[in-house]
């Protein structure tokens, strides 16, 4: 029997270049004969897109209460685990994810004010235990980012319309997470140009896949 693959997530607020490097991600873990599986959240199945499309859309005439937000987020979770995530690390590929649940302390715990427990509590009955193997917190200023994503030009979505003070209290959120677990989480300065993101995350899977593997 294979062994369980590993579970790679990408991590940072909007414009930081989760879904740029996630490429990189893939294409080093291809190079070394592994299968890997690329998905993002909310998301990652049809349902759970259809999942997604409702918490992104910006639509004003019915406000998304934020528990409402919350449990959402997690039913897309869920529907994506059952279908995606186990499956495929029980065959021995390798999950690459672009974001996951640090996403939900960061953007519904800091940003929206939920309790930490409480977002804990859905995570223990969703995930059953499960989490990532490695984690990559893309930071840069919050400023910088949201130059990046304005570049990009898009309409922006239901979370792209919140204040500053909300994309603040976002990142220092998920500096906390890495800060309380170095094990699984490497943080990358992603203000650097693109190359120079790229090698340190190459650098980083260099590490942690020599041991994993040894
Ligand atoms: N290191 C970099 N230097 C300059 N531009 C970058 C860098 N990394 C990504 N970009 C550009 O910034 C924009 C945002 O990158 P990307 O879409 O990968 O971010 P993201 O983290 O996936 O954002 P979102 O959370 O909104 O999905 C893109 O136009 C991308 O080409
Ligand atoms: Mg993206």
């Amino acid at each position: 029997m294979a062994a369980r693959g590993r579970f790679i997530t990408l991590e940072g607020s909007e414009g930081v270049g989760k879904s740029t490097n996630l490429a990189r991600v893939v294409a080093f873990l291809e190079a070394r004969g592994l299968e890997v599986v690329q998905t993002r959240e909310p998301g990652g199945t049809p349902r759970a897109e259809a999942i997604r499309r409702l918490l992104l859309d910006p639509a004003e005439q019915e406000p998304l209460d934020q528990d409402a937000e919350l449990l959402l987020v997690f039913a897309a979770r869920a529907q994506h685990l059952a279908r995606v995530i186990r499956p495929a690390l029980a065959r021995g590929a390798w999950v690459v994810c672009d974001r996951f649940t640090d996403a939900t302390f960061a953007y519904q715990g800091g940003g929206r004010g939920i309790p930490a427990a409480r977002i804990a509590e859905l995570e223990r009955f969703v995930q059953q235990g499960l989490s990532p193997d490695l984690t990559l917190l893309l930071d840069m200023p919050i400023e910088a980012a949201r130059e990046r994503v304005a570049r990009r030009g898009e309409a922006p979505d239901r979370f792209e319309r919140e204040r500053g003070d909300f994309f603040s209290a976002v990142r220092q959120a998920y500096l906390a997470r890495a800060a309380a677990d170095h094990e699984r989480f490497a943080v990358v300065d992603a203000s650097r140009t693109l190359s120079a993101v790229g090698e340190q995350i190459e650098g980083l899977l260099e590490a942690r896949v020599a041991a994993w593997q040894s």
